[in-house]
């Protein structure tokens, strides 16, 4: 499908499980690891220009926020991921936590050239993400792994180490007792040779090789443990401190370990990192990435990824999935923005001779509308 300078390709929902049918779980997750892996050795920072994000956060009608969450590669595109956090939406509507779009612009003239899902994409790359830093941080035969916190991110965590690592068995806990029960149906999909084991944190924390912290703790609840024993080797992947005043980890395991944030500018404002100071704080993912030799005596002690969250990571996915739909001619491609035949007349449209038409197909579109909605 080759796309105008009019059309903006839509990547939906069915688009999206169409590609994961086709191409497979584990295939989509290797090669999004394997891009991702790449992308962050690579990254150069005068090239790929990645503001902190922004966004409003309200506590009517729901606690929430929405944010955004740019990136512009200088000469090539712009990308922006809108992310909405409403921690109620499972339990009231039925709806995932994360709920997301990301909108890709043709910087040559601002038109929005795709525009994707962001809900399924986002819980990938985020389980990525932290395959990729636990490989550099973790010990490699890391056979436990634990999961504190077992809602949408945590499953994709689980798939994403699963990749990596020879897990062996999963200890999880969460502190809403049906997301436990429900945890492992969740997950039978992935079909993993490991035991699942329902644990209290302490335990979890005194056990576990790898921990995904991925919960919606509240502003100022944190930490989700207190001082306990660990492996010496502990690596944490901090998944759900990503807002001012919300932490998941306590400050003396933060003081023992290597943190490496995913983003340091963004992380002392909303992640692990704004409980330390400067000097408590580690090199970032990248530069640990690109210096590997220099860090790898971390895989034998205790370390942290500061995941915030990085819209390096969705444009990444969002290719990903962007080259599957053109392979499977998947999209649809629709004129949203009103692009004038003359570009110098807004109204170009409003034509005398084509009004009879126009109201006709206006019937037609609202038929179609209530017949829509009334089903
Ligand atoms: N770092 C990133 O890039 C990134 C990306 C996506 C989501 N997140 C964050 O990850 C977190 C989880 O997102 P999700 O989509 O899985 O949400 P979710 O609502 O599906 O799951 C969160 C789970 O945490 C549990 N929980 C809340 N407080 C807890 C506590 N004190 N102890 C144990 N469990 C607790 C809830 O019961 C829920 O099951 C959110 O905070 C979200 O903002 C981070």
């Amino acid at each position: 499908m080759s796309l105008s300078n009019r059309h903006t390709l839509v990547l939906s929902a069915s688009d999206v499980e169409a590609i994961v049918t086709e191409v497979g779980m584990d295939e989509i997750m290797d090669q999004l690891i394997g891009n991702m892996t790449e992308a962050f050795n690579n990254f150069d920072a005068n090239k790929t220009i990645i503001p902190t994000r922004s966004g409003f956060n309200y506590t009517q009608p729901e606690l929430g926020l929405i944010e955004w969450m740019p990136l512009h590669d200088v000469g090539d595109k712009m990308v922006v991921k809108m992310v909405g956090y409403h921690p109620n939406n499972p339990k009231k509507y039925d709806l995932p936590t994360i709920v997301s779009t990301i909108s890709n612009y043709d910087t040559k003239t601002g038109h929005l050239k795709s525009l994707v899902d962001g809900v399924f994409l986002t819980a990938l790359r985020t389980g990525s993400a932290s395959a990729i830093a636990s490989k550099l941080l973790a010990h490699p035969k890391s056979e436990t792994l634990g999961l504190i916190g077992c809602g949408a991110q945590a499953i994709t965590q689980l798939h994403a180490l699963s990749r990596i690592f020879p897990l062996k068995k999963v200890i999880f806990y969460d502190i809403d007792e049906a997301t436990c029960q429900s945890f492992k149906n969740r997950v039978a999909i992935l079909e993993l040779p490991v035991e699942y084991e329902l644990q209290p944190i302490e335990q979890i924390v005194a056990t576990a090789d790898i921990i995904c912290t991925a919960t919606s703790i509240d502003i100022g609840e944190g930490p989700l443990f207190e001082k306990c024993p660990s492996k010496d080797h502990l690596h944490i992947n901090a998944i759900g401190s990503d807002f001012p005043g919300k932490t998941e980890l306590p400050i003396d395991f933060l003081k023992q370990s290597y943190v490496c944030p995913d983003f340091p500018d963004q992380a002392i404002k909303e992640g692990e990192c704004q409980q330390l100071a400067a000097e408590d704080i580690g090199k970032d993912l990248f530069y640990c990435m690109k210096n590997v030799a220099q860090f790898k005596h971390l895989q034998k002690e205790r370390t942290v990824f500061d995941s915030t969250g990085l819209p390096l990571e969705d444009l990444i996915v969002m290719d990903l999935f962007l080259a599957y739909a053109e392979k499977m001619k998947l999209g649809q491609l629709i004129e949203i923005e009103t692009m004038s035949e003359d570009a110098k007349n807004p109204y170009h449209f409003v034509k005398k001779e084509r009004t009879i038409d126009i109201k006709q197909s206006l019937k037609i579109k609202q038929l179609e509308y209530l017949e829509r909605n009334e089903t």
